[in-house]
């Protein structure tokens, strides 16, 4: 037996269901995954998204690589190793969220087609929806908004995603945003398009 045997734990027979949450609340959860460079903006999308689902009245919480790596995973480094761990923890929490009822946005580099393929092994296949936020290293490294491309060029930061460690473009992502095509607007806008109607109960 193992301890997520519901024998020892019958408290999980007595929890409310994600149905039950998601009727309160009067919508679908899942999680809308977004994977790209760094400073490819997947972060300022999914802000964008949060804010228009949140006036249409859906509950959704971003969480995002800068942020988790501050707390949850801040005894974790950029080794692939790190980065898998990294991934599995926010997918834990991803999980929980969606089984909440809560709509979760999100934006973790998540370089390897391996390391999304345990986050979608996790959350859930019917739940988990990838978005590949695309921007290539070049424009990236003209964007460098936090200053980041600069450091890895100078060696001050190792395995960087683009510069010394690799990004694997996914191969079926359920979404392609080219934030060279599209401004932050249109990129929103193309993201809530296509979620919306899976979110809307009835
Ligand atoms: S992941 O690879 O494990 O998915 P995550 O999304 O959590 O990465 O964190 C990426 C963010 O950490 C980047 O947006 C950047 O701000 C910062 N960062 C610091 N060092 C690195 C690095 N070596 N590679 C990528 N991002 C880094």
């Amino acid at each position: 037996m193992t301890a997520s045997d519901k024998n020892i734990f019958p408290v999980f027979d007595e929890l409310l269901s994600k149905k039950d949450k998601e009727n309160l609340l009067n919508q679908h959860a899942f999680t809308i995954w977004l994977t790209g460079l760094s400073g490819s903006g997947k972060t300022t999308i999914a802000k964008g998204v949060e804010k228009t689902l949140h006036d249409k009245g859906y509950l959704c919480k971003v969480l995002d690589g800068d942020n988790l790596r501050s707390g949850l995973c801040n005894n974790l480094s950029f080794t692939e190793n790190d980065r898998l761990e990294n991934i599995r923890r926010v997918a834990e929490i991803s999980k929980l969220f969606n089984d909440g009822g809560i709509l979760t946005i999100n934006c973790f580099v998540s370089p390897s087609k391996k390391i999304r393929a345990l986050a979608q092994d996790i959350i859930g296949k019917e739940v988990f929806h990838e978005v590949y936020i695309k921007a290539n290293v070049e424009l990236c490294e003209q964007r460098d908004v936090k200053g980041l491309y600069k450091k890895a060029r100078a060696g001050e930061i190792k395995n960087f995603t683009g510069i010394d460690a690799p990004f694997e473009i996914p191969n079926q992502p359920s979404l392609v945003i080219d934030t060279k095509e599209l401004s932050v607007d249109e990129s929103i806008e193309k993201i809530i398009n296509y979620f919306l109607p899976k979110i809307e109960i009835n």
